[in-house]
């Protein structure tokens, strides 16, 4: 006799579920994804004929949400705290202590649980009778935004619990993209000559606050959880915890899984029965839950403390990115007695990592001349190993950092490399400084051209002011040719080199009169990263692919166009604005600076510039050649959507500092759609500066103008009643 459809579902979801676990938390796959599709499908299908025997906690309905509008605001069971720190043994022996006093322990070694802190974002998940119906960002602490149709898309988030509690549960973690998974998406925005993210955790906040789950779906987001909040008022209505079969409850008591304890209801607020957080986090893991396996329970401070000195190196080999180790006490009871301040819980803190660090030569010292003509300082360094990768380079800013750290070559240096940032020469090591070394000064001429170098006063940057200097011509030929400018692929730092060599190219318009026979027989000398040597060949095709790309190039937006010229203080995003405002190029060459300044966003510097650059006769040629060339010099993108009546009409913003709960563009098109304008400048005529977390220079000015200042909650306050 055939299974019966019903009892088919459910074992095709049993087994779909146990196979997500196995590839998404335990990362040991039993199956293939193919042989996973098979069974996915086979639901499908079921489902497809048996409509009614589909539940939204089906693994089929894991992307059932269309794009939403925006996010709710939702408030938390109880406030998502934050965590204190200690960044060094000292200060967690101090935090110990503390706990040993408020608990009364005095000498008596508590036992806490180290845990990985998940470099990723905060996540709350509401689980009812075992079926996630709710997830929710952090948000202010109090508040956050409702993402479950996004959360439902992450694999390793059960869409039911396999037991545990039933009731109300918030199971709190962290949401994160594997590393993995990052380089991945990464490679995959070049190519498409978007934006990259700076790092994973950048990458998952940015995906998790996308309005269309579909696309977040498509970014596999993975996510840790370690705590469990409960409502001891539901926990009173039903029976919170089960294990395989219901079990009754009585009023004040709760009969907890195979009926062995039985546990006052008021102990239910943090983690359920459980007396342990090492228990918890093995339930959580019984549940279905995804939970990071290396967490340890360690007995007395000195064993936590190996244990972060343990994985300050080991955590490289991690899919994750994780910034330090999470202390928490063990006994849950004993929490409750310490509490939490306003801010953090007393029972835990978070040991934070130092950067990586390593030692190694500092051969010499060397400039690079950028298409702006800043002349920049960097260290050539004998290859050393540091976080993951080899470093042979390392920034060094400008002069004047070089002067302060009194970096000299043949010294040995401290170099560091955090997270996300290029890595940098921390200090010299002076106890090892060769008795010969000599203080490094900055080159007086180009090193390319051999133009005098020259400083402004008030800046730190020296210059080659020669505009026809060929490191510069280089430069900016990378960058008109680069994906988010005019994205022509193959035409790359080793072809630019060969075309200024011989004599083939000199300014931008020349790359539209190369011809196919020219390119394919250069020969380029790409580096192979593998064997570090450069390896000579032919161009053949590659170089008729290039000419083909340049024709395609001619179609392109103005907007690219304008950005690829490389104008100062003109980024994507002014060039975006100026062309959708202004519709064509010869309008915003012929713009005075004050007309260029009625574009939203841009304010005095950009506009500036762009006229300093306009009236140069040169730059005039350059652009009458493209266009002769055949290169589009206007827009197809939409006028900017200003609303003329709208009842923020002739109000000017700057937005400054980072917002949390909006990105910029959300915040201008909304301000844009009421009628405002926002500038990129803080003048005399602002009326409101928005400032966000971390506002630095905008904010002083504005306070010095007497501009009134918004904070986030405010703005907001003021959008949602414009909108009203
Ligand atoms: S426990 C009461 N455990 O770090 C605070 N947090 O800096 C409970 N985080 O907001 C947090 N990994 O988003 C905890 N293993 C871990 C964590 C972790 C990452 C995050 C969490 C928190 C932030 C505090």
């Amino acid at each position: 006799m055939s299974t019966p459809p019903e009892e088919r579902i459910r074992q095709l979801r049993d087994l779909i579920r146990h196979h997500e676990e196995c590839y998404y938390i335990l990362s040991a796959p039993e199956i293939s994804d193919a042989e996973f599709d098979v069974l996915l499908h086979e639901l499908e299908q079921l489902e497809a004929e048996y409509p009614d025997l589909v539940t939204s906690d089906s693994p089929t309905q894991r992307v059932a949400g269309r794009p939403v509008e925006g996010f709710e605001t939702v408030e938390h069971l109880v406030p998502m705290l934050s965590l204190d720190n200690a960044y060094s043994e000292d200060e967690l022996r101090a935090f110990d202590e503390r706990v040993r006093k408020v608990a009364g322990l005095g000498d008596t070694p508590v036992a806490y649980v180290a845990e990985m802190k998940i470099d990723g974002l905060s996540i709350a998940l509401t689980y009812e009778d075992g079926r996630l119906v709710r997830g929710a960002t952090r948000g202010d602490g109090t508040r956050g935004e409702e993402v479950t149709a996004n959360v439902r898309t992450i694999r390793a988030i059960p869409l039911a619990l396999r037991r545990g509690p039933r009731g109300r549960v918030e199971i709190r973690g962290e949401v994160y993209l594997p590393r993995a998974s990052f380089e991945r998406m990464n490679r995959e925005r070049e190519d498409a000559g978007e934006p990259l993210f700076q790092n994973p955790r950048n990458a998952a906040a940015g995906t998790m606050r996308n309005l269309d789950p579909a696309l977040v779906a498509k970014r596999s987001l993975s996510a840790f959880t370690y705590q469990v909040v409960t409502d001891p008022r539901d926990a009173l209505k039903g029976v919170p915890y089960q294990n395989g079969r219901r079990e009754a409850a009585t009023a004040d008591a709760v009969t907890v899984g195979d009926g062995l304890q039985t546990v006052p209801s008021h102990q239910l607020e943090e983690g359920g029965h459980h007396q342990s957080h090492a228990a918890l986090l093995e339930s959580m893991r019984e549940w279905g839950l995804p939970v990071e396996s290396h967490w340890r329970r360690c007995v007395g401070i000195a064993e936590v403390a190996a244990f972060c000195q343990e994985w300050a190196d080991e955590r490289q080999t991690l899919d994750f990115d994780t910034d330090g180790v999470v202390i928490k006490l063990d006994d849950l009871a004993l929490r409750e007695k310490l509490g939490s301040t306003a801010k953090f819980p007393r029972w835990a803190t978070a040991f934070k990592f130092p950067a990586q660090q390593a030692h190694t030569k500092l051969l010499r010292i060397d400039v690079n001349v950028g298409r702006t003509g800043a002349v920049t300082p960097y260290a050539v360094l004998e290859p050393v190993f540091v976080a993951g990768s080899t470093i042979s380079m390392a920034t060094l800013h400008n002069a004047e950092d070089v002067a302060r750290k009194d970096v000299r070559e043949g010294d040995t240096v401290v170099i560091e490399k955090a997270g996300d940032v290029i890595p940098k020469v921390v200090a010299p090591i002076l106890s090892l400084r060769p008795p010969d070394a000599v203080p490094w000064v900055m080159p007086t001429t180009c090193k390319e051209c051999g133009s005098t170098l020259h400083r402004d006063e008030e800046e730190v940057v020296w210059r080659c002011d020669n505009p026809s200097c060929p490191a510069r011509i280089r430069r900016s030929l990378e960058h008109f040719a680069s994906r988010s400018a005019m994205n022509i692929e193959g035409l790359g730092e080793s072809l630019v080199d060969q075309l200024i060599e011989q004599d083939l190219v000199h300014d931008f318009a020349d790359l539209y009169h190369l011809e196919p026979s020219q390119l394919e027989n250069l020969t380029v000398a790409p580096r192979d990263p593998k064997s570090e040597r450069a390896v000579p060949r032919k161009l053949g095709k590659v170089g008729r692919n290039v000419v083909e790309q340049l024709q395609r190039s001619k179609a392109n937006d103005v907007a690219r166009l304008i950005y690829a010229l490389g104008i100062r203080h003109v980024g994507e995003k002014a060039a975006t604005t100026l062309a959708r405002y202004f519709r064509d190029i010869d309008r915003i060459m012929s713009a005075t600076a004050e007309e260029l300044q009625t574009a939203p966003e841009i304010g005095p510097v950009v506009a500036e510039s762009v006229r300093a650059f306009a009236s140069e006769p040169r730059n005039q040629t350059l652009v009458d050649r493209l266009k002769a060339a055949g290169v589009k010099t206007t827009t197809d993108l939409p006028e900017p959507t200003v609303d003329p009546v709208g009842p923020l009409m002739g109000k000017t913003f700057v937005l400054t500092g980072t917002l949390t709960s909006m990105t910029r563009e959300q915040a201008t098109d909304a301000l844009e759609r009421l009628g405002a304008k926002v500038s990129g400048s803080v003048t005399k005529k602002t009326n409101y500066l928005v400032a966000g977390a971390e506002a630095g220079s905008k904010l002083e000015k504005a306070q010095k103008l007497g501009v009134e200042v918004l904070t986030e909650d405010e703005f907001r306050d003021l959008i949602m009643r414009g909108q009203a």
